[in-house]
C-alpha cells in the first residue's frame, strides 16, 4: 500500500510542543482504498542518537499507548508510524511528528514569580501593570533555546525588541492555587551574540483583576503581578546556561495606564520605554523586583491549544449616532479587542467603548452590567502615526463607539482558544444555516480558555450546567478534548470533599444565592455526563480514568442526598433554568418540578457512572451504579408519572427528561410519553416552552418517538420564542433568552441578558445526528450511524466531522420523490445506514451512494 498513514498526533495537542505527559499517547489516520483494513504497526522513535522501532500487532489506530521510556523533561523525540494490512501490504513511512516535552519535574524549576516591588493599593483599579526585564550575555553557538513562562496575572513576553510566541491572555485560568499553566515557546532564532534582553508585560487578568458580578471582587488569587519565566540556552559545546526570574531582574511602570477583563485597558503611548527589551537600553529609574513564592509544584503544561486570534473583521458600516457618536459595526457579534491605526496630536485620546447592541441608534451598553468595556489610548502623536491594541483585555461586542482624531481606522481582532475546527453543517433552509454560524460564533466567543456562559458582561465564568449541555455540540464543531480535559481536572480539583460540584468552575466568591455552594442537578452533572460525552465522541478512555473518582464522588453525594426513595427532592435548585414561562426576575421557577428535573438528572449520571465503570473494567462499579440507575428510574417514574401516562409536571421538559434519559419502563410508556409532548408542543404554537434542561433534549425525545413532524415544526417556528426568532432578528450568535431582544425591538429589561449564550444552541446536536444524519455508534466514531430524518420541507442536509479516525460525513438530497444520500467513512470505521428504524448491512470505508424512493414513515 503506498499511502502513508497521517502524521502522528501526540495526546489532543495541536502541537505537541512543551508538552506534560511524560507517556504521550499516540494516534494517526489513514487514507486507504476501501478494502484495506489495518492489521499492524510501526512505530519509529527518534531520541537524541537512538532509533527504536517498535511493532505491535493491533488494529487500533487512536491513543496508542507509548511504547517505551518514558520522556524527561525537555527531550525531543521524532515520531513516525507505518501500518500494514491484513493482506500483508505495508505503507510508506508516515510525515513525523517532532514532540518535546516541558518541564515535568517541579525541581526543573528555578525561576521565581517577580513583579514591580513598589507599594500598590490593592482596592484600586488604578494600578499599573510592571514592565520586567534582564540583560544577559551569549556567547558560544547555541543549538536551541527556550523559554518556560507563567504568571500571576497575565503575560506578555519580548526577547531583543519581538514578540515571543503569538498566544493571547496566557497562561489562561485554571484553579490557579493548584494548577499554574505554563507555555514553552522556542526562542532559538531571537537570541545573538553579545547583549540580549528579555522582558516581559503584565497584566491583571483573572488573578487579580476585578472578577464577579455585583461589583466582584479584586485580587481573588493574590495583589501582586508576577511573570515566572525561565530562557534556557543550550549551545553546541553542551553547555546550559538559564536565565531565570529572581532576584537580578528589574522592574517599572510600562505604558498601561490599568487593565482589566471586564474593564478594558486604558494606555499611555507618551510612558513608553522604547526599545526597554532590546539591548543597549539603559534601564535608568528602574528598581530591582520583589521575589514572591509559588511551589513549582503547581506549574502544569497546557493540554489544549493557548488563546489566539484567529481572524481579522473589517467594519460592515460606520455609523453617525442620532447623539453624534461614531459607531463601528463589525456585522458580527464577536470576542476580541480592537486594533486601532490612529495619527494625531501627541496627548489627543482615543476612547473605544464597545457593545453588542444598539438601542435607539446608540451603542447599549447596559446588559454589560459592570462591566466597563471601554479601551483608551492616548497617542504619542508619532507623525507616522500609531498602531495599537490592548493586551490584557477581551470584550463581546459587535459594535464599537470611538471618540477621538479623525484620522482612525479599526478592525477587530476575534481571540479565543485555538481549537482546530472538526464539524460544518449546511442545508437547504437559509435560517437554519444562520441558526448553526450562530451556534459556532458563540462557541468561538465562550470557549476563552475556559468555558464560559457569556463573553461581555461582569461574569464569564465557567458555568459547569451550560458546558454540561453544550459539550455534545462543542465536541462535533472542534477538537475541544484537550482544552476540555484540562478544565474537568479544574472540575474535580474544586470539587469538595463531600463530592459537591461548583456551580462555576474555577471557583470565586458570589453572594448569597450562591455561597456556600450547593449540590446543583444538570450544573453538578458535568462530572459524569461531561466526560462521558467527550468518550463518546473521542473514544479517549484516559481522560474517563482521570475523571472517574470525581464522576463517582458527584453521584455518591447524590445518592446520599436523595437516601432511600432516591428521589432528589430537597435542597436549592436551578430547575429547567430560564424556562421561557418563568418571571423575568426568577429563572429558576419554571413549569418543571424541580426536584423531578433533580431525580432525573440523578437517574442519568448514575448511568453514565456505570458506563464508564464498564469501560474501564471496574466490576465494583458496574454493578453498583448500574443498579442505582434502575433503581432511580423506577422511583422517578413512581412518583412523576401518574397512571395514565401524563407526568406531574405536564411540561414539555418533564417528558423529554423521561424519553432522553431513558427512564421509563417500556415502548409503550415512551409512545405515550412522546404523543403526550407532541401534544403539549402543538398547543403552545410551536413556542419554545423548555429552559437550561429540557431545550438540548427536547428535539431528539420527539423525533426518537415517531414525533418528527413536530420537532421540526419546533425547530423551524419563527415567533418568539423559537431557535429561529434570533435568527428572523438578525441574530449573529446565540442569545441568553430566547427573547433577549424582544419582539418591539427594545433589549430585554431584566439585568441577565446576554446576546452571546451557547447553552441554547446545544439543539446543534440534534442538527447533527438527526436532521444530517451523523452520529457516532461506537467510540470515536469507529463506528458510526447515518440515519437522516429528512423533514421541516427541508430538501438538502450535510454533516460533516473530522472525527479521532478522519472525515466522516453525509449529505442528502430530495429530488423528484427520490432520497440520496451519500455517505464518507474513513479507513479503521465502519458505519450503517438507517433510514427506516432498520440498519443496513454495514458499510466500509469510502465514500457510498444510495436512493431511495421516499414517503417514508417518522420512525425513531
Ligand atoms: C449565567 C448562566 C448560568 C446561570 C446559573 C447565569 O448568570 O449566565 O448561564 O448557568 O447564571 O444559574
Amino acid at each position: 500500500m503506498a499511502f502513508p498513514p497521517s502524521r502522528p498526533v501526540v495526546e489532543h495537542h495541536r502541537e505537541p510542543f512543551g508538552i506534560g505527559e511524560a507517556r504521550p499517547r499516540i494516534s494517526w489516520t489513514i487514507s486507504a482504498p476501501p478494502w484495506w483494513r489495518q492489521a499492524g504497526y510501526e512505530l519509529e522513535i527518534v531520541r537524541g542518537s537512538e532509533i527504536r522501532t517498535h511493532v505491535v500487532r493491533s488494529a487500533e489506530q487512536i491513543l496508542l499507548p507509548w511504547p517505551e521510556e518514558p520522556l524527561a523533561s525537555r527531550e525531543r523525540a521524532t515520531i513516525r508510524v507505518r501500518v500494514e494490512g491484513a493482506d500483508g501490504s505495508r505503507s510508506e513511512w508516515s510525515p513525523p511528528t517532532e514532540v518535546e516535552a516541558g518541564l515535568l519535574d517541579p525541581a526543573d524549576w528555578s525561576a521565581r514569580p517577580v513583579g514591580g516591588a513598589w507599594p500598590e493599593d490593592p482596592d484600586s483599579d488604578d494600578r499599573r501593570p510592571a514592565l520586567v526585564r534582564r540583560a544577559f550575555d551569549v556567547s558560544g553557538e547555541i543549538v536551541s533555546a527556550r523559554v518556560y513562562a507563567s504568571a500571576h496575572g497575565l503575560y506578555e513576553l519580548e526577547i531583543n525588541g519581538a514578540r515571543v510566541g503569538d498566544d493571547a491572555l496566557s497562561p489562561g485560568w485554571t484553579v490557579y492555587p493548584k494548577r499554574l499553566r505554563y507555555y514553552t515557546y522556542d526562542v532559538t532564532a531571537l537570541l545573538r551574540g553579545g547583549e540580549n534582553v528579555i522582558g516581559g508585560w503584565l497584566g491583571d487578568g483573572w488573578y487579580r483583576g476585578r472578577l464577579g458580578w455585583r461589583g466582584g471582587f479584586r485580587n481573588l488569587f493574590g495583589p501582586d503581578l508576577s511573570l515566572i519565566a525561565q530562557l534556557e540556552i543550550h549551545y553546541a559545546d553542551g553547555r546550559t546556561q538559564t536565565v531565570a526570574t529572581d532576584a537580578d531582574w528589574l522592574a517599572a511602570t510600562g505604558p498601561i495606564v490599568r487593565t482589566g477583563n471586564y474593564d478594558g485597558e486604558d494606555y499611555d503611548a507618551r510612558d513608553e520605554r522604547a526599545g526597554w527589551s532590546s539591548a543597549g537600553y539603559d534601564p535608568v529609574g528602574w528598581t530591582p523586583v520583589a521575589v514572591r513564592q509559588r511551589d513549582p509544584a503547581t506549574l502544569v503544561a497546557p493540554t489544549g491549544p493557548p488563546v489566539r486570534c484567529t481572524e481579522e473583521i473589517t467594519p460592515v458600516a460606520v455609523l453617525a449616532t442620532p447623539s453624534g457618536k461614531r459607531v463601528l459595526d463589525f456585522g458580527q457579534n464577536l470576542v476580541g479587542r480592537l486594533r486601532i491605526r490612529v495619527r494625531g496630536e501627541r496627548g489627543a485620546k482615543v476612547v473605544i467603548r464597545t457593545a453588542e447592541v444598539l438601542q435607539d441608534g446608540e451603542l447599549y451598553q447596559r446588559p454589560l452590567r459592570d462591566a466597563r468595556s471601554t479601551d483608551s489610548y492616548v497617542l504619542a502623536g508619532r507623525p507616522e502615526g500609531e498602531e495599537w491594541e490592548p493586551r490584557f483585555t477581551f470584550h463581546g461586542f459587535r459594535y464599537a463607539e470611538i471618540e477621538g482624531p479623525d484620522d482612525l481606522d479599526a478592525i477587530a481582532r476575534v481571540y479565543h482558544s485555538d481549537l482546530e475546527r472538526t464539524g460544518w453543517f449546511s442545508c437547504s433552509d437559509p435560517l437554519l444555516e444562520r441558526l448553526h454560524e450562530n451556534v459556532v460564533w458563540s462557541m468561538r466567543g465562550n470557549f476563552v480558555d475556559i468555558p464560559t456562559d457569556c463573553p461581555q458582561r461582569d461574569e464569564r465564568v465557567g458555568w459547569t450546567g451550560d458546558l454540561q449541555v453544550f459539550a455534545p455540540t462543542a465536541a462535533f464543531l472542534h477538537d475541544v478534548t484537550g482544552m476540555l480535559s484540562s478544565w474537568l481536572r479544574d472540575v474535580a480539583a474544586e470539587q469538595l470533599p463531600d463530592g459537591t460540584v461548583p456551580w462555576y468552575v474555577p471557583v470565586i466568591p458570589a453572594h448569597e444565592m450562591w455561597t456556600p455552594i450547593r449540590p446543583g442537578a444538570a450544573w453538578g452533572d458535568v462530572a459524569t455526563l461531561t466526560p462521558w460525552a467527550l468518550y463518546e465522541r473521542t473514544g479517549d478512555t484516559g481522560l474517563l480514568e482521570a475523571q472517574y473518582e470525581s464522576a463517582r464522588a458527584w453521584v455518591d453525594l447524590v445518592d446520599r442526598l436523595a437516601g432511600d426513595d432516591h428521589l432528589w427532592n430537597t435542597g436549592f435548585q436551578l430547575g429547567d433554568w430560564l424556562d421561557p414561562s418563568a418571571p423575568p426576575d426568577d429563572p429558576a421557577a419554571g413549569m418543571t418540578d424541580k426536584y423531578l428535573v433533580a431525580t432525573a438528572y440523578f437517574a442519568a449520571s448514575s448511568r453514565a457512572v456505570a458506563r464508564m465503570a464498564a469501560v474501564l473494567g471496574r466490576e465494583e462499579g458496574v454493578d453498583r451504579y448500574g443498579k442505582l440507575a434502575d433503581a432511580v428510574a423506577e422511583a422517578f417514574c413512581a412518583a412523576y408519572v401518574l397512571p395514565g401516562g401524563r407526568m406531574v409536571s405536564d411540561s414539555q421538559t418533564a417528558y423529554s427528561l423521561a424519553i432522553g434519559f431513558d427512564l421509563l419502563p417500556s415502548a409503550q410508556a415512551r409512545a405515550t410519553a412522546g404523543a403526550r409532548l407532541a401534544e403539549l408542543v402543538a398547543a403552545a404554537g410551536n413556542r419554545i416552552a423548555t429552559g437550561f434542561v429540557g431545550t438540548p433534549l427536547v428535539t431528539d425525545a420527539l423525533s426518537s418517538t415517531g414525533e418528527l413532524t413536530t420537532a421540526y415544526d419546533l425547530l423551524l417556528e419563527r415567533e418568539c420564542p423559537s431557535w429561529l426568532y434570533p435568527v428572523t432578528q438578525g441574530a449573529t450568535t446565540i442569545w441568553e433568552r430566547w427573547d433577549s431582544l424582544l419582539p418591539d425591538g427594545r433589549v430585554n429589561p431584566g439585568s441577565m441578558t446576554s446576546f452571546n449564550h451557547y447553552a441554547l444552541g446545544a439543539v446543534a446536536d440534534w442538527l447533527h445526528r438527526v436532521v444530517a444524519g451523523l452520529t457516532p455508534a461506537a467510540p470515536g466514531y469507529r463506528e458510526v450511524r447515518f440515519a437522516p430524518r429528512p423533514g421541516g420541507g427541508l430538501t438538502r442536509a450535510e454533516a460533516r466531522h473530522r472525527s479521532p479516525y478522519g472525515m466522516v460525513g453525509i449529505s442528502w438530497e430530495l429530488v423528484d420523490g427520490e432520497l440520496t444520500v451519500v455517505t464518507e467513512l474513513p479507513t479503521g470505521t465502519t458505519g450503517v445506514l438507517d433510514l427506516d428504524g432498520e440498519p443496513s448491512q454495514p458499510l466500509g470505508p469510502g465514500t457510498h451512494r444510495h436512493r431511495v424512493a421516499v414517503g417514508l414513515p417518522a420512525v425513531p
